[in-house]
């Protein structure tokens, strides 16, 4: 493999002309980094970045420390950062907390070893001492999507999505509907995602004059199985919600499935709407109503603000509205909205439905 000095043979200059060349250090004549350039391509000459990144200090590696790489969100969230890092000449190393704690501080002490640059983290639970600590230590720190709340002592900008107006719009529209049973399942308290739109759908209940009960709030982990559980429960309380929300799509996914299993279908029995819009909402049996996030250009800021403090520029929190997308799973385009569906009652008004068997 070529060397730098070959380059440097080659272009008649001497290496740390190469260097300050590659670098476009400004004491290099065109006319040289031109011979130095071409020389590069002639002999394939690829540089030694951890050669570089002992000279320099840098990596130009950035960490991303996600909550759950298998929640659609994060995947096309993590695709944005890696890309945008790319556009700005950063790699970036991902780890996967599987909203596990201990897994999220393995992979920052990983990434704190490889040397990474910056870290951009979606904290898992409510954070740990060793995530506010990187901070302090002062390895530029950007939090995305969730965040810690309290932590003021550390500058960490924040990236992320208020959903409060959308959830506003998706009461809005399942009053509308005539729905006025609303229940939801919840993602984990020690979150921000998870406190934030259990508050959210409380407020804008209470907008329409509606209260939420405890027995309609469903504890789940953002995890589907989670949805299926907190749903089952649901349908059988003696008066079930006659409209669900879920948190996120993948309890989004296993309410589907509970309501399925029980012989019951959405929206003729009970309504459904997510936080989260996947593409395979669209193809699911109905269309699912969804609250969708600007995921993308979450992640693309994300990274322009830690990107913008590693290189001593001021870095700025961004919050970027969601916006409500109506589908077909709240009884939409059905006359009278939230009106009995023509194959039998809703559940929980008196009469039991058709196919329900209870376990
Ligand atoms: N958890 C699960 N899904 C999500 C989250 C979250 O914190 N934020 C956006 N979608």
């Amino acid at each position: 493999m070529p060397g730098i000095k070959d380059v440097a043979a080659r272009a008649g200059v001497s290496v740390a002309t190469v260097s300050r060349a590659l670098n476009r250090h400004p004491s290099v004549s065109e006319d040289a980094r031109s011979r130095v350039l071409a020389a590069v391509e002639e002999l394939g000459y690829r540089p030694n970045a951890v050669a570089r990144s002992l000279r320099t200090d840098q990596t130009r590696t950035l960490g991303l420390v996600i909550s759950d790489v298998l929640n659609p969100y994060f995947t096309e969230l993590a695709r944005a950062v890696e890309e945008e890092a790319r556009s700005l000449g950063y790699s970036v190393i991902i780890g996967n907390a599987d909203e596990r704690p201990d897994l999220q501080d393995h992979h920052i002490r990983t990434l704190r070893d490889r040397r990474i640059d910056g870290l951009l983290v979606s904290p898992t639970d409510g954070g740990t001492p060793l995530l506010l600590d990187t901070a302090r230590a002062g390895t530029p720190v950007v939090f995305v999507d969730r965040w810690i709340p309290g932590a003021d002592d550390v500058d960490v900008p924040v990236v992320r999505s208020d959903g409060r107006d959308a959830v506003r719009e998706l009461v809005a529209h399942l009053h509308r509907l005539g729905h006025r049973r609303l229940a939801i399942i919840a993602g984990p308290a020690a979150t921000t995602t998870g406190s934030e739109r259990v508050e959210a759908f409380r407020e804008a209940l209470a907008a329409h004059g509606l209260e939420l009960p405890d027995a309609y709030i469903g504890q789940g982990d953002f995890q589907a199985e989670s949805g299926r559980r907190a749903t089952e429960r649901f349908l059988d309380l003696s008066e079930p919600p006659e409209a669900v929300f879920a948190a996120d799509n993948l309890m989004a996914l296993g309410a589907l499935d509970a309501v399925r299993s029980r012989g019951l279908r959405v929206p003729h029995d009970i309504a459904l709407a997510a936080f989260d819009d996947i593409p395979w909402f669209v193809h699911t049996d109905p269309p699912v109503t969804a609250i969708a996030q600007p995921t993308g250009e979450l992640g693309r800021a994300a990274v322009r603000a830690l990107v913008d403090r590693i290189e001593g520029r001021a870095a700025r929190s961004v919050t970027l509205p969601a916006r409500l997308v109506v589908r077909r799973s709240c009884g939409e385009g059905r006359e009278g909205g939230g009106t009995p569906p023509e194959n039998g009652p809703r559940p929980g008004n008196g009469t039991e439905p058709q196919k329900r068997s209870n376990p």
